[in-house]
């Protein structure tokens, strides 16, 4: 793998730099800036260097239609103050810009392309269209370390039609993670939660034989809440997943890993409702499950107790209504406290993760936070990523 920071020459080039904005947005409004944030070193080093800065990201998932309310704007604009800097955003269609025309005005130096989901070839790793786009470029460039589990164009099939190197960001995410997983301490713990439910239910059977627990909370536990016989209401499940969810339960009995999920849980009737613990049995037909009860934090908790390393990739209820924030808050402070003591090595990762940590202000009590959540928990299974494989 070839690293930008080794490059000389980058003056005056057009670097194509893929990163992920992928960032919570509420009523077009950024709710956690930490994705932002990361890739200031990479947006600094290349405005020193004097390349001209083409941007590529995505946000959200609008299924390759254009949807204004997952433009690049807000975060356009974010970025601008934070580096104090005019960027212009072209919504223009990708097969009809012209190279030539991208920074012909002399004062332009970051430009950012509206969001790359909004073409369906984006998700299809779509040749054409990753020709297209790496002919608006002399350099690509992987920023977004967080999107290499997915081989979409302008992660992986663009690296075909241009020299290509790994950004700053990418490269930190990369060596913290490969230190993680050579000198892993034993007993690990692994919390997965969050509702990316199809990103993730499929990998947890991989990561069985590597941790002594794997703990199952958020959107992600209903699946097993329901396989297990309990009722859910009208809470977010993933259809067809019941042989997945043998795998998981026959992988875990042949590994000795032991699989926890919630005993309880914290129930409303909408996003916006107030707060109802209930047993498993009691939740009716019209409740959403919404965060785990005290008796799976009690339980999360003691497991933490007797773990020396602990990673978490997801969110364990609804944070962004306070009401169904109990879970994560708990697990946080628990995580913080042995981490203060020096007894345990923590990991978190993910956007929604991270801004958990962010509410409560504990990302600096944590050992390393990576930006990557379905990346992360790939990288861990040992996956070989796309976006690692493209630059390789
Ligand atoms: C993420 O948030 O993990 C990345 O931006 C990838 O997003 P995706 O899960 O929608 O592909």
């Amino acid at each position: 793998m070839k690293y930008i920071k080794d490059q000389e020459n980058l003056e005056g080039k057009v670097i194509l730099l893929r990163l992920d904005l992928n960032v919570p947005l509420k009523n077009l409004m950024i709710t956690d800036e930490t994705r932002i944030n990361k890739i200031l070193p990479i947006i600094n080093f290349l405005i020193k260097k004097k390349s001209k800065i083409l941007v590529i990201s995505h946000v959200g998932r609008p299924k390759g239609k254009i949807n204004n309310d997952l433009s690049l704007k807000p975060i356009c604009e974010n970025l601008e103050r934070k580096i104090n800097q005019n960027i212009k955003l072209i919504k223009e269609n990708i097969y009809k810009i012209k190279k030539d025309d991208l920074f012909k005005n002399s004062k332009d130096q970051i430009i950012f392309l509206e969001n790359i989901r909004f073409y369906e070839e984006e998700e299809k790793n779509d040749t054409n269209f990753s020709k297209n786009l790496a002919e608006l470029g002399d350099i690509f460039v992987n920023d977004a370390f967080s999107c290499s589990h997915r081989a979409h164009a302008s992660i992986s099939k663009i690296t075909r039609f241009l020299p290509s190197f790994a950004g700053l960001q990418f490269e930190t995410e990369i060596s913290a993670l490969k230190k993680v997983t050579t000198e892993i301490k034993k007993p690990v713990t692994c919390i997965i939660g969050g509702a990316k439910i199809s990103t993730k239910i499929g990998l947890i059977k991989n990561l069985i034989p590597k941790f002594d627990n794997i703990i199952i909370v958020g959107a992600m536990a209903n699946n097993i809440l329901n396989y297990k016989g309990n009722p859910i209401g009208k809470s977010f499940k993933e259809e067809n997943c019941i042989s997945i969810i043998d795998d998981i339960f026959e992988a875990a009995k042949r590994n000795s890993c032991l699989i926890s999920y919630p005993e309880d849980v914290v129930v409303g009737k909408s996003m916006d409702d107030k707060a109802i613990i209930k047993e498993l049995s009691e939740v009716s037909n019209d409740d959403l499950i919404l965060d785990i009860g005290p008796k799976t934090i009690k339980k999360i908790r003691d497991i933490i107790e007797k773990s020396e390393t602990i990673l978490w990739n997801g969110p364990a209820g609804y944070f962004e209504n306070p009401n169904f924030a109990n879970g994560c808050f708990e697990i946080t402070k628990k995580i913080v406290e042995k981490n203060e003591k020096n007894q345990i090595y923590s990991i978190a990762g993910g956007g929604d993760t991270i801004a958990v940590l962010n509410q409560m202000n504990a990302v600096n009590n944590f050992d390393f936070v990576s930006t990557a959540g379905g990346a992360f928990l790939e990288y861990l299974e040992g996956k070989d990523l796309p976006g690692i494989r493209a630059l390789n």
